[in-house]
């Protein structure tokens, strides 16, 4: 099988790109990102082959990648908070238009596409869990840009769901709650709101600043490891008896439920038993921020967000394993050890 990986150099596109390598001895891999910083390691290896390239503006080298693949993951997006609030036609130009370009090409070569579509869908939802096929997508007002990523992302899968009964796209939807692990983001850039929340705390002990709880913390969020993740991603593509086709999965651990004011005392806490935090970590403090100071008025939040995996479980026979301890101490050994 050719499977073709558009943004491979991203947090899930490497390890994406390592499981494969690791596992299925009959997969190639075309691998392709404006940078090869993640996934510099694999260059060289059998049945990987970088092309360096630009989605924004390569449109003939994508259309003959997508025309020679079995498979395309169109993972190139920018899935950042602070972005969406502060350049969200930037989120429009490529989570969006330059991912439906790779779409029609699906379409029109007739090829299956694996699309990474979002916890972020479901929004404000008031759902104990949220739930692929009744849960209603929840946003905010148009002053409210933060909502342009959730909505990017829900029309592409409404695009994409149309395809399948129109063209009859073999599709699969995944959407990924919080994945965390090695190489999530750069923790050497200390500004605030340049992570997502497991890093930008590492970042802030890092360089000793305070830890933020943005509108006090109560929020919300379920923490899924990275390795949980790419095992439902290798389920996916396997498909097997075509399982996964023109379905919709949740990718998230529920059990891993956490307020983010919980994560920055456990972090904190950690953070004192490794030799390059210890000292910062004894001395920052962990400070209560309103969403407009930190992210700007345009910003609304996500107040729960749990999955539901229900269908991932017994559809694609997956379940998350790593728990929250050790999600955290398999992250921060790879930044800190
Ligand atoms: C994330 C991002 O939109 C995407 O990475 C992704 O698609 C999706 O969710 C996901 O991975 O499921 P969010 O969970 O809000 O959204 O992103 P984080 O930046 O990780 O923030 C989590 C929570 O921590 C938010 O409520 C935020 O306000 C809070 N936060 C963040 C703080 O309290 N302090 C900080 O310093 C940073």
């Amino acid at each position: 099988m050719n499977i073709l990986i558009v943004g491979a150099g991203g947090f899930i596109g490497s390890h994406l790109c390592e499981a494969i390598l690791d596992r299925h001895s009959d997969w190639n891999i075309t691998a392709m990102d404006i940078s090869s910083a993640k996934i510099g390691h694999l260059i060289g290896q059998d049945r990987f082959n970088f092309v360096q390239s630009d989605i924004l503006k390569d449109f003939d080298l994508m259309e003959d990648s997508v025309k020679n693949c079995d498979v395309v993951f169109p993972l190139a997006a920018i899935a950042s908070p602070l972005v969406y609030v502060q350049d969200p036609l930037r989120i429009f130009e490529l989570d969006f238009e330059a991912n439906l370009r790779i779409v029609r090409l699906a379409i029109k070569y007739k090829k299956r596409v694996i699309f990474p579509s979002t916890s972020e869908v479901y929004g404000m939802c008031n759902d104990e869990e949220f739930d692929e096929e009744n849960s209603s997508c929840v946003t905010g007002p148009i002053c409210k840009q933060r909502w342009i990523y959730s909505c990017s992302k829900q029309m592409m899968d409404r695009v994409i769901y149309a395809a399948g009964n129109k063209y009859d796209l073999h599709y699969t939807l995944f959407r990924p709650f919080n994945w965390i692990g090695p190489r999530l983001d750069d923790i050497t850039n200390p500004n605030n709101g340049s992570s997502r929340v497991v890093t930008q705390f590492l970042s802030n002990i890092l360089h000793g600043k305070n830890l933020n709880l943005v509108d006090g913390g109560s929020q919300v969020r379920c923490f899924t490891y990275i390795s949980d993740g790419i095992d439902a991603l290798i389920k996916i593509v396997e498909n097997k008896n075509n399982c996964a086709d023109k379905q919709i999965f949740n990718i998230g651990n529920p059990y891993n439920e956490l307020s983010i004011k919980d994560l920055a005392y456990k972090i904190k806490g950690l953070a004192s038993e490794y030799e390059k935090l210890k000292e910062n970590a004894s001395k920052v403090e962990i400070v209560v921020t309103s969403s407009s100071d930190y992210y700007g008025k345009s910003y609304q939040d996500v107040n729960r967000r749990v999955p539901s995996i229900k269908r991932a479980e017994s559809i694609l026979g997956w379940k998350p394993v790593v728990n929250m301890d050790d999600l955290l101490t398999k992250t921060m050994d790879f930044y800190f050890k």
